[in-house]
C-alpha cells in the first residue's frame, strides 16, 4: 500500500497543505518546527485514529481553527481509496469513504502505516498505559473488531466505577446487589480483550526476539535476546488463550477475581483488577528491561516492538500490494551507524517509507529516496 496524494487542512500547524507522493522511500528534511512530526502524525492518525504522540485529539486541530480534516489517497496495486477524517474540536469526529460518510471506526485498516518515533522510547521506559495503548491500537488496527471491544470495556469499566463510588458513600444492599450485573458485564468485555491481547503477544513475540537479535547483533551475547510477556494481577494461568473457549473461561476468572476483592473495591470506590491495570513485561537477557536497560538497549527493543508489529501487518493481508507505510519520525539520530545501517537495511524492503530528519545527513544512504526540503512547502506558524 502506498499514500499517493495527501491533504491536510487546519491540522496542527498546516492550515492547507497538498501533498503528492511516490512510492519508496521520501524523506522530509527541514530544521526543527516546521512540522515534519505534523505531516507523518496526520498519516499515522489516519491509520490508527489515535496520534502516535498525544492521547487526546484537541492538539491535532490547528489553534484557533474549530476542526482538522486530514485525507489520503491509498493505494493498492491498480485500486484506490480516499480515506478522511474529520477531527473536531468539538463534537464527535466523522469520516468519508470515497467522499462518503461512514461510521469513524470504518477507517481503521484503511491506510495501514507504521510509526517509529523518539516517543516509542516510551513503550520501553514508561508506564504500563503506554505498553497497553500500543497493543490496544495494534489490536484494533489487525482487527477492527476490537475497536468496540476496547470502546465496550472503557464504558463498562466507567460504570463499575461509578456504581463503586456510590457504594463507597452509601453502603446500601439492593444497590450492591447490582454489582453483580456490572461484574459479569465488565467481566465480558475484559476477558474479550484480554484474549485478544495474549493472542496478539504470542504472534508477536517472535518477531520481537528477532528484530532485537538483529538490531543488536553486536551487542554481547547476552544482551542479544528480548521477550515481551503479559502480566496482570488477575491469575489466568487457567486459560489457554489458544482454544476457542479462552473468552468463556476468563469471563470466569475476572468473575471470581472480582469477587474475591469486592469488600476492597467498595472501600476505595474503584475497579482493582483488569485490563485496565494490566502490563506487557519487556526484558533483555534476563533482566527487566525497565530500569536496567542502556538508552540504546531501550531504544532498540522500542524499535523491535514496532517492527514486528509492522510483521504483523504486512502478514495478515497476505497481498504484497497491502504493506503498512512506513514512518520513521526523527529516529536515526538516536542509534549507533551500526544500528542505522541494519535497521535502514530492513525498511527499505516496505512498499512506500516517510522518514523525517532534521539533518539530512544522519538518514543512511541507502535510504534517501526523494528529499523534500519542508521549508520550500509548509508555512511555521
Ligand atoms: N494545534 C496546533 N496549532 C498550531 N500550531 C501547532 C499545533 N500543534 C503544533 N503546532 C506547531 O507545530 C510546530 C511543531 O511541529 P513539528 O511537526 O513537531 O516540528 P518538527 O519539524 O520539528 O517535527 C510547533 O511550532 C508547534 O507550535
Ligand atoms: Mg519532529
Amino acid at each position: 500500500m502506498w499514500v499517493s496524494r495527501l491533504a491536510l487542512r487546519d491540522f496542527r500547524s498546516y492550515d492547507s497543505l497538498d501533498l503528492e507522493l511516490s512510492p519508496g522511500v521520501t524523506s522530509f528534511v527541514a530544521p526543527n518546527g516546521w512540522g515534519k512530526t505534523n505531516l507523518v502524525e496526520s498519516i499515522g492518525y489516519l491509520s490508527r485514529l489515535r496520534s502516535h504522540r498525544v492521547s487526546q485529539d484537541l492538539p491535532l486541530v490547528r489553534a484557533g481553527a474549530e476542526q482538522a480534516v486530514v485525507s489520503a489517497r491509498a493505494h493498492r496495486g491498480e485500486r484506490f481509496v480516499t480515506a478522511e477524517v474529520t477531527i473536531r474540536a468539538k463534537g464527535a469526529n466523522r469520516a468519508r469513504i470515497n467522499r462518503s460518510g461512514v461510521r469513524v471506526r470504518e477507517i481503521l485498516g484503511l491506510v495501514p502505516c507504521v510509526v517509529f518515533a523518539p516517543e516509542d522510547l516510551g513503550l520501553v521506559k514508561g508506564d504500563p498505559a503506554e505498553r497497553r495503548d500500543w497493543l490496544d491500537s495494534l489490536l484494533a488496527a489487525r482487527n477492527p473488531r476490537f475497536a468496540g471491544v476496547l470502546a465496550d470495556a472503557e464504558r463498562a469499566l466507567r460504570q463499575r466505577n461509578a456504581l463503586l463510588r456510590s457504594l463507597k458513600q452509601n453502603p446500601d444492599p439492593a444497590l450492591e446487589s447490582t454489582l453483580d450485573i456490572w461484574d459479569r458485564a465488565f467481566a465480558e468485555a475484559a476477558a474479550a480483550l484480554v484474549v485478544g491481547r495474549h493472542r496478539l503477544l504470542a504472534d508477536l513475540e517472535p518477531h520481537i526476539a528477532g528484530h532485537f537479535s538483529q538490531l543488536a547483533a553486536d551487542a554481547r551475547e547476552s544482551r542479544r535476546s528480548a521477550r515481551a510477556s503479559y502480566s496482570s494481577r488477575i491469575d489466568y494461568s487457567a486459560v489457554d488463550f489458544r482454544t476457542d473457549t479462552a473468552a468463556e473461561r476468563a469471563v470466569e476468572v475476572v468473575v471470581e477475581a472480582l469477587a474475591q476483592r469486592r469488600r476492597k473495591e467498595i472501600d476505595r470506590g474503584l475497579t482493582l483488577v483488569g485490563p485496565q491495570r494490566d502490563d506487557v513485561v519487556l526484558s533483555i537477557g534476563d533482566v527487566p528491561a525497565k530500569g536496567y536497560a542502556s538508552h540504546g538497549e531501550s531504544w532498540s527493543l522500542a524499535l523491535a516492538l514496532q517492527l514486528a508489529g509492522w510483521d504483523l501487518l504486512r502478514e495478515d493481508s497476505g497481498d504484497p500490494h497491502d504493506q503498512p507505510v512506513l514512518v520513521l519520525d526523527d529516529v536515526f539520530a538516536e542509534l549507533d551507524s551500526g544500528r542505522r545501517a541494519r535497521l535502514a537495511h530492513t525498511v527499505a524492503q516496505a512498499e512506500q517509507v516517510l522518514i523525517t530528519s532534521a539533518v539530512g545527513a544522519e538518514v543512511p544512504a541507502e535510504l534517501t529516496g526523494s528529499v523534500v526540503d519542508l521549508t520550500a512547502i509548509a508555512r511555521p506558524r
